[in-house]
């Protein structure tokens, strides 16, 4: 079997398993708030969590704040900025996350905010004079993510951030995908608000982080006891956060892993096109993920491709929704004026650190077999 759905979540690493099973059989469990030894015990490892992550991704202590995940941090970074904001224009791309996308509809028709979406060119990269163009006085916020989930194109998040705190303009960057795939630092990056989930770097599900360069504008969505300093209520869900250390640690130490799987899949996707080619690569021009392929042969419908990999034990993904029974072709794609018939065809290969770089030597032979196969019969 091989997992290849890292962008949508990634199994846990194996540092983190070995992490809880030791600290689910050895404890200590306590309520972290508490004022007793144990209740101590679980608050220093949390903190010292928090330290670990904050140290990983460039960011001060303090500046690292626990959740639930992505969502979580994206809906929080948006109230903490457009709650009762006179300012109307929120800008984001035609290439954000629905976590980000809905937050700013909701803004829109709930409280008469303006949504501009900025163009993306046909390489997958937001357009920076567009932003340029658009941001102004009236500029609430800017949400632009760092590297697409679909199609693994990273995006200028930096130059992004200069134009947005030369406007004196608050950046959210979803940094979802991009964290734990490849080097991050959030001081350095100019960003206001930093999101991430344990899952997409295999620490555990339920958990991520937002971060923040002032910490003080952060408005709580959860109220309760004053936890996470009184920015996100309830008991702290501290085994988890936990993961996010391990998994960070993990992601720093084995940097080297990626540089091969980046190698890897260079050589795939030159050998899958020299095979096929007719074949389109996305973004192949662009700066990409190291570990993510989106890839389409014109004519064969991504579903087709993603069974018959599954069929040989192999986990892909295509994000061509079917609507009425026909595939569409993502919006992703359609802001990057990709057609139709390689927007239907496309599948997304994505793996993590942990993955055998090797797996790419047997997605070729699989994924050449179902084109081969495939090419005959024609879907459409
Ligand atoms: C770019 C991006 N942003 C946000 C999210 C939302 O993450 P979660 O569902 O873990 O909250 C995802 C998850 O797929 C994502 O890929």
């Amino acid at each position: 079997m091989i997992y290849a759905d890292y962008n949508g979540s990634a199994p846990l690493c194996p540092d983190v398993r070995e992490h809880v099973i030791k600290r689910i059989q050895e404890g200590p469990f306590a309520n972290p708030n508490a004022i007793h030894h144990l209740g101590t015990k679980v608050l220093m490892a949390m903190e010292n969590s928090r330290s670990v992550c904050a140290k990983v991704l460039g960011a001060d202590f303090k500046q690292v704040l626990f959740n639930s995940g992505a969502t979580e941090g994206i809906t929080q970074a948006f109230f903490s900025i457009m709650h009762k904001n006179p300012k109307k224009k929120i800008i984001i791309s035609g290439i954000e996350h629905s976590a980000v996308v809905n937050c700013a509809k909701f803004y829109m028709k709930d409280f008469g905010h303006e949504m501009v979406v900025l163009k993306t060119n046909d390489n997958g990269v937001v357009d920076l004079e567009d932003l340029k163009d658009h941001i102004d006085n009236n500029t609430a916020m800017v949400a632009v993510m760092a590297a697409n989930n679909e199609t693994g194109i990273i995006q200028p998040y930096r130059e992004i951030a200069e134009i947005c705190n030369t406007n004196d303009v608050p950046y959210l960057c979803d940094t979802t995908q991009y964290i734990g795939k490849t080097l991050f630092d959030f001081k350095k990056s100019g960003i206001d608000y930093a999101v991430m989930s344990g899952h997409k770097i295999g620490a555990m599900t339920g958990c991520g982080l937002l971060i923040a360069k002032d910490p003080t504008t952060v408005k709580e969505l959860v109220i309760g006891g004053g936890q996470e300093n009184g920015k996100r209520g309830g008991t702290q869900n501290y085994l988890a956060y936990e993961t996010l250390a391990v998994a960070l640690h993990y992601f720093e130490t084995h940097l080297d892993k990626l540089e091969v799987l980046n190698t890897k899949r260079v050589e795939f996707e030159s050998r899958i096109k020299e095979k096929f080619p007719d074949v389109v690569i996305i973004g192949e021009n662009s700066p990409r993920l190291s570990s993510t392929t989106y890839i389409s042969y014109p004519g064969i419908h991504g579903q087709a491709v993603q069974i018959e990999l599954e069929s040989k034990g192999i986990y892909v993904t295509t994000s061509s929704a079917c609507s009425d029974n026909e595939p569409v072709t993502s919006k992703v794609l359609k802001a990057m004026n990709v057609t139709d018939d390689v927007g239907r065809g496309v599948v997304r290969i994505s793996l993590g650190m942990c993955s055998d770089p090797a797996y790419y030597d047997e997605i070729f032979e699989a994924l050449s077999n179902s084109y081969d196969k495939l090419s005959k019969i024609k879907s459409y």
